[in-house]
């Protein structure tokens, strides 16, 4: 058994989740743990709201609330979102909580004890009309690479460069708009990333090529170490963060959100165990240990945090084993534009998912994961995916129970099924179950969904070759050996579509319920030992009793109502 501690970016707790997020970081990671578990791992699968820094508190200020009461409510909303999608951690925590300041206190007294964090006088915006040192996110101005006009104070949003915000030309503040800025003197904390380079460095070489990282992460990482590093400030003058733990700070002073939300990882999943009671140690046992497989799922613009400043981080306290993988996506446009919740290019995904319902999206949702290049979503994909997942896999299951259900009251014997396999059609299902977790285990979740079209493909010629609806006209055993190929068909789109689209996998597995429950066995372990040994080795299950449906199979994919459709394409 492979143990796997699997993590997804922590949401900001502000404003809507769309659906660039939600097939950029969530949706893949909730695929790979379910097919993990579908293996027989153990998985802990964490996440959580990221719920401090500028950008939160500017907002809470304009929609006239407190900063707790403002996150509460996105962190309730996102919660209810990933419900919704399906998306199942095992937590959802919380960075205001207490647990999660202490965890980040614990982090940063290790590594200002190990002189990996120093303090430092430097020079900061200072506003003037403001009377504030202006923290990255309450400055904008004109970008010094590539000069774009609206460059945010710690990035770039043109062209992605992590912005000094000293550098800035025509600072302004976005507090007030302001441009009566000066450069002063500004005690602050840093964390040392030229004392961790070297060993950082060494363990990323040697990481990223054993374990075949993703070329946008290690190119991003390469040019990132051929430039240098610097010392990162990882304070702020804030009054809303965690409070830097040591003594005679100034009251403002805070740390710095990109600093304790990585570690929101692991205090979420203290405060986990905690909570389910479950004894193990959530250093010992999970973030220091060898034999966990740590991967973090994130969107590109994440990648320096995850791939370098918090795998640092941990290498500084000592409190993490270095990170085993961090597959970033790229980004999804709608459209072939931005989404964007301001200029109201954005679908409300919570809408679209109580109207077209969890499968159709996360169905299309998946094949438009952008793995290895921005992608786009649009109304139209969305009806045409449907449309191939309905004639592929919802069609033929659809038909091909009914037929037996109204044909074979009776069931099918078990003599059927060995003639099936005597076929070798058996051993073309188990190479394709095979190829799709292949393709899921190294994390190529589009390819692996296609893999899975090709198998109900696969199903479709099988039964429109063998025809049984004429065969059985003239020899019944003929029709019953390949009513019972349909059905181990059947099967086996069951447990490779439960990664992907857990209730229809669900609803297909009550056709098995009768069978798999015949000696008191538990469903769901038997539909896991399919999936990770193949339906060749179930002959003998169906053999000894053969195979009946005891109710009508249920609609898998309902139609999708084409005025609906064009109604949700008009509002955009
Ligand atoms: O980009 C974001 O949405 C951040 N809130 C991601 C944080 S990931 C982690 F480090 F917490
Ligand atoms: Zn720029």
């Amino acid at each position: 058994m492979r143990k796997f501690l699997v993590t997804s970016a922590l949401p900001y707790a502000n404003g809507p989740l769309h659906f660039g997020h939600l097939a950029g970081a969530y949706l893949p990671a909730d695929i790979f743990v379910r097919h993990q578990r579908n293996n027989g791992n153990l998985v802990r699968f964490i996440c959580g709201s990221d719920e401090h820094g500028v950008a939160i508190m500017l907002n809470a200020e304009m929609a006239g609330q407190s900063y707790q009461e403002y996150v509460d409510h996105w962190h309730k909303d996102h919660a209810e979102l990933f419900r919704q999608l399906e998306v199942h951690f095992d937590f959802f925590g919380r960075t205001s909580a207490k647990y999660h300041a202490e965890e980040t206190k614990d982090w940063f007294k290790t590594l200002f004890d190990a002189g990996l964090i120093i303090e430092k006088t430097e020079k900061q915006l200072f506003c003037i009309d403001d009377d504030r040192f202006l923290a990255d996110r309450y400055v904008e101005g004109t970008c010094y690479v590539c000069g774009f006009e609206n460059a945010r104070g710690d990035e770039c949003p043109s062209c992605g460069e992590w912005i000094d915000p000293i550098k800035l030309k025509n600072p302004r503040s976005k507090v007030s708009g302001s441009t009566n800025i000066e450069v002063r003197e500004a005690k602050n904390f840093f964390l040392r990333m030229t004392k961790l380079e070297a060993e950082y460095t060494e363990t990323f070489k040697q990481k990223s090529v054993e374990k075949q990282w993703r070329k946008l992460v290690t190119g991003y990482v390469n040019g990132m170490l051929k430039q240098g590093l610097e010392d990162r400030c990882i304070t702020r003058d804030l009054d809303w963060g965690i409070e830097v733990p040591l003594p005679d700070q100034p009251a403002n002073k805070r740390i710095y959100v990109w600093f304790d939300a990585p570690i929101g990882y692991v205090s979420n999943l203290k405060q986990y165990f905690k909570g389910a009671n479950i004894d193990e140690d959530y250093r010992k046992d999970w973030w220091q240990a060898n034999d966990v497989e740590l991967l973090h799922f994130i969107g590109k613009d994440n990648i320096v945090f995850h791939s370098m400043i918090f795998p640092m981080m941990g290498i500084g306290s000592g409190y993490m084993k270095f990170v085993d993988d961090v597959p970033a996506n790229e980004f999804l446009t709608l459209a072939g534009k931005q989404f964007s919740k301001s200029s109201g290019w954005y679908i409300d995904a919570k809408e679209a998912l109580d109207i077209f319902g969890v499968d159709s999206l996360r169905f299309y949702l998946t094949s438009i994961i952008p793995e290895s290049g921005d992608t786009n979503f649009s109304w139209g994909n969305f009806a045409l995916n449907y449309a191939e997942f309905g004639n592929k896999i919802g069609n033929f299951v659809h038909r091909s129970m009914s037929f037996i259900y109204k044909n074979w009251p009776d069931g099918l014997p078990g003599s059927a099924f060995t003639q099936f396999y005597q076929s070798g059609e058996a051993q073309k299902i188990d190479e394709k179950l095979k190829s799709v977790k292949e393709l899921l285990d190294r994390k190529l979740i589009v390819r692996a969904q296609s893999e899975l079209l090709n198998l109900g493909q696969l199903a479709n010629e099988y039964f429109q070759e063998q025809a049984p609806w004429k065969q059985c006209k003239e020899d019944s055993a003929k029709a019953e050996a390949s009513l019972a190929g349909a059905t181990i068909f059947v099967l086996a789109l069951t447990v490779a579509l439960e990664p992907f689209v857990p209730s229809v996998s669900a609803k297909m597995k009550q056709n098995f319920s009768a069978l798999f429950n015949k000696e008191g066995h538990c469903e769901k372990k038997e539909f896991r030992k399919i999936y990770q040994n193949g339906i060749q080795t179930y002959l003998p299950a169906f053999e000894k009793s053969g195979f009946k449906l005891h109710s009508p199979p249920k609609v898998l994919l309902p139609r999708l109502d084409p005025d609906l459709l064009a109604s949700w394409e008009a509002r955009l």
